[in-house]
Order: structure tokens, then C-alpha cells, then sequence
């Protein structure tokens, strides 16, 4: 059998099988509340072993792209509770990706105040997605942030808790913390950005130390099992720049992670995305750092996801852009059948083309007509 498809258990919760459904913004929220389509849209993927949840803000003050869902007001729980309930139905199991933008994001998003960060620096040549100088919805470059204050971290890390703990009681089966992709932990954790001179910049162990506090505050509400984290080593989306011990960084932290016993550490690799990502030296590295569960996602087929469970270098394979046109990823991978192409000019419109629409493979052969001679 397929490696892919074997159970795992991860802490207490067992997956169905090896194969995650990465986070991904579909921008479909237009109130910032999952709704009926968002249901269907997990419900059509629960037959991963985990989804992990569309990155989903912890307050309004985290958001930096119009249309996204968030977690901290009743409405919102109630939607996501739809949803925990039919992945459920399914037999499958989720956590929800806690999202705090930090920099990339938009006055507009604030009523005119900045975004927040580690220090004052905008991320150059970046767009998030707000209001733009004619009031009209669109990409546009993030704002000059403003630098939290010593006291305020420890408000964000609040904010994390109380976010976790509305996820734990809308059904998520844990929380996944947005750590990746050039947010405000990748804010902190950059040496060459973060220039702090309070117990937040400077040492790795500073710059490594929100996450930890806020690691630490969810794993005492919800259970360490609980709690998963995503990074991004060597990520350079959103500006995030080369600094000098950024190995020795990601290497420290995961011996760190590895004394936490959390849910699972998940590597993003933007190989995909950006020139460079994580090399499979790195991953033998981080793999001897850390000894829980890791899940590895980014430009993964079957065959590089079955090769790198069966060397040891991961436990579970990530697959993003597959998932959003192949609802039944699973079944096509323990089939054999062919992956249907993505459309990538709908990822992020809005409405119902492009989401929930998607044909499993029963119903795309079932809807092809049959050719007569
Ligand atoms: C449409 C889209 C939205 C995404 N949104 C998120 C997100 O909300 N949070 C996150 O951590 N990564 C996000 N990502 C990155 C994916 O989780 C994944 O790492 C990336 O697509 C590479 O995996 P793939 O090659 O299997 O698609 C997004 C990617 C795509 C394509």
C-alpha cells in the first residue's frame, strides 16, 4: 500500500490516512464569516487525514486581505462549527491555521491606523488585498507598519489564546499558528528585519521568543496535542530577506518545538514560489532537531510525497493547489486516477466558480458523455 495511505496517529487523534490538506485563503468570506459553501467546500475534502483551515484571523486587528474568515467574534464561531460538524461526518479531522498578518496589511483594513510588526519597515514590493485610493477592493502595496511595543506582544499572544480556545469549542480538532509565509512570527524570527533592542529582537532566543510565549500560552489553555505550528525556513515571500544565522534560527527553534510535544510541526516549503526553499539536507537537519510530528507541503505529487515518508524525512504530506481541484485527492491517489488541472484565475474571486464546484472523479466520468460508434 501506498505510504500515503496508511493511518498515523498524531498524539491522541488519528488521521485516515498521511495525506494533509494544506491551508489556503480563498478569499470566498465576504462577511468575514464561513458560510454554507464554506461547508461544502471541507465537506467535499474531509477525505484527507487532516485539513488544516484557510489561515483565519484572530482579530480584526490581524488582517491584511479583505474576504478572509476570522475566529474571534460569535457569528464566525458559528459558521466554523458548520463546518468542524460535516468534516466530522466525513470521519475527517481539522484544525484551524490562526492568522495574525502583522506588516501586510492596509490602513484601509484599520480605519486609517498602520498595520503592526516587529519594527517600523514595510515589506517592499508587496501587495495584500484592502481598499485602495478610489475606495474599490483590490491588490494594494502593504502599509508602513508601526512597532508593537514591549507590552502589547503579550496582547497578540492573548489574542492567540482566546482564538484557540473558540476554535477547540467550534469543533476544530486543534489549532495550526501561522508562523510561515512572511507574517508577524516570520517578523520576529528574521534577524535581518527584526532589529529590536527589547527581550523581542536582537539573540535568536529573542527573536524566537513571542513564538515560544505564544506556543507556550495556547499549549496551557488547549493541551500541547493541541497545537501545531507552520514555518517557513528560508521563505522569501513578503520580503522576507537572507540574515546571518537563519539555519542556526530554524534548527533552535525546532529543538525547542521538539521539547513541547505539540501536535505537529508543518514545514512550508515556497521552492514552488520563490528560488529557494527548504533542501532535503535542511529537512534531514530539521527532522534529527525535532522528534514529533512533522508534515512537509509544497509542490509535492504522489511520488515525491510517498518517497519522502518511506526515507523518514516526513510523516505527512502536504498538498495545497491539488486540493483546490481535486476534492477527492485521496481516492485519485489510491485509484491511480488523473488529477484535474487548477484554474488558477479563481483562486482568490470570490462567488461560487472555482470553490465548491469541482467534480470528483465519479462525477467527472459520470457527466462525460459516452461515445457511440
Ligand atoms: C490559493 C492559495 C492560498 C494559500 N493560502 C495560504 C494560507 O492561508 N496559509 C498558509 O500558510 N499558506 C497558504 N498557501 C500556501 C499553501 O498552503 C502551500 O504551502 C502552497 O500552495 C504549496 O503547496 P502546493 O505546491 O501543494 O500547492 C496558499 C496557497 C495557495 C495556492
Amino acid at each position: 500500500m501506498s505510504p500515503l495511505l496508511e493511518s498515523y496517529t498524531m498524539g491522541d487523534i488519528e488521521l485516515a490516512n498521511r495525506v494533509v490538506m494544506a491551508p489556503m485563503t480563498r478569499c470566498r468570506a465576504k462577511t468575514t464569516n464561513p458560510d454554507a459553501q464554506t461547508e461544502l467546500y471541507y465537506r467535499q475534502r474531509a477525505g484527507a487525514g487532516l485539513i488544516i483551515s484557510e489561515g483565519t484571523q484572530i482579530s480584526a486587528e490581524g488582517t491584511g486581505y479583505l474576504y478572509t474568515p476570522g475566529i474571534y467574534t460569535p457569528e464566525q464561531i458559528r459558521g466554523w462549527t458548520q463546518v468542524t460538524s460535516a468534516v466530522h461526518e466525513e470521519g475527517g479531522k481539522m484544525f484551524a491555521q490562526l492568522w495574525h498578518v502583522g506588516r501586510m496589511s492596509h490602513t484601509s483594513l484599520h480605519q486609517g491606523q498602520p498595520p503592526v510588526s516587529s519594527v517600523a519597515v514595510a515589506a517592499k514590493d508587496s501587495n495584500c488585498y484592502a481598499y485602495g485610493e478610489n475606495g474599490e477592493p483590490g491588490p494594494v502595496p502593504a502599509s508602513q507598519p508601526r512597532a508593537l511595543a514591549t507590552e502589547e506582544v503579550a496582547r497578540i499572544t492573548a489574542n492567540f489564546v482566546t482564538a484557540g480556545v473558540q476554535a477547540i469549542a467550534a469543533g476544530f480538532d486543534g489549532v495550526e499558528i501561522h508562523g510561515a509565509n512572511g507574517y508577524i512570527f516570520d517578523q520576529f524570527a528574521n534577524g535581518a528585519l527584526n532589529t529590536r533592542t527589547d527581550q523581542y529582537g536582537g539573540s535568536t532566543m529573542n527573536r524566537l521568543r513571542f513564538t515560544l510565549e505564544t506556543v507556550d500560552a495556547l499549549a496551557s489553555k488547549i493541551g500541547s496535542t493541541r497545537v501545531g505550528i507552520r514555518l517557513s525556513p528560508f521563505g522569501r515571500l513578503y520580503d522576507m530577506q537572507p540574515f546571518d544565522d537563519e539555519e542556526n534560527t530554524w534548527l533552535t527553534l525546532a529543538r525547542e518545538l521538539s521539547a513541547r510535544n505539540l501536535a505537529y510541526v508543518h514545514l512550508s516549503d515556497q521552492t514552488a514560489f520563490t528560488s529557494l526553499g527548504i533542501s532535503r539536507e535542511f529537512l534531514g537537519s530539521f527532522r534529527d532537531a525535532y522528534n514529533g510530528t512533522l508534515i512537509l507541503t509544497g509542490a509535492l505529487d504522489q511520488d515525491t510525497g510517498e518517497e519522502l515518508i518511506e526515507l523518514g524525512l516526513t510523516d505527512l504530506a502536504g498538498y495545497g493547489r491539488p486540493f483546490v481541484s481535486n476534492p477527492d485527492l485521496v481516492e485519485r491517489f489510491r485509484n491511480g486516477w488523473p488529477l484535474s488541472p487548477i484554474d488558477m484565475t479563481t483562486l482568490y474571486t470570490g462567488g461560487e466558480k472555482g470553490y465548491a464546484d469541482y467534480p470528483s472523479y465519479a462525477e467527472q466520468v459520470e457527466s462525460t458523455p459516452v461515445e457511440s460508434d
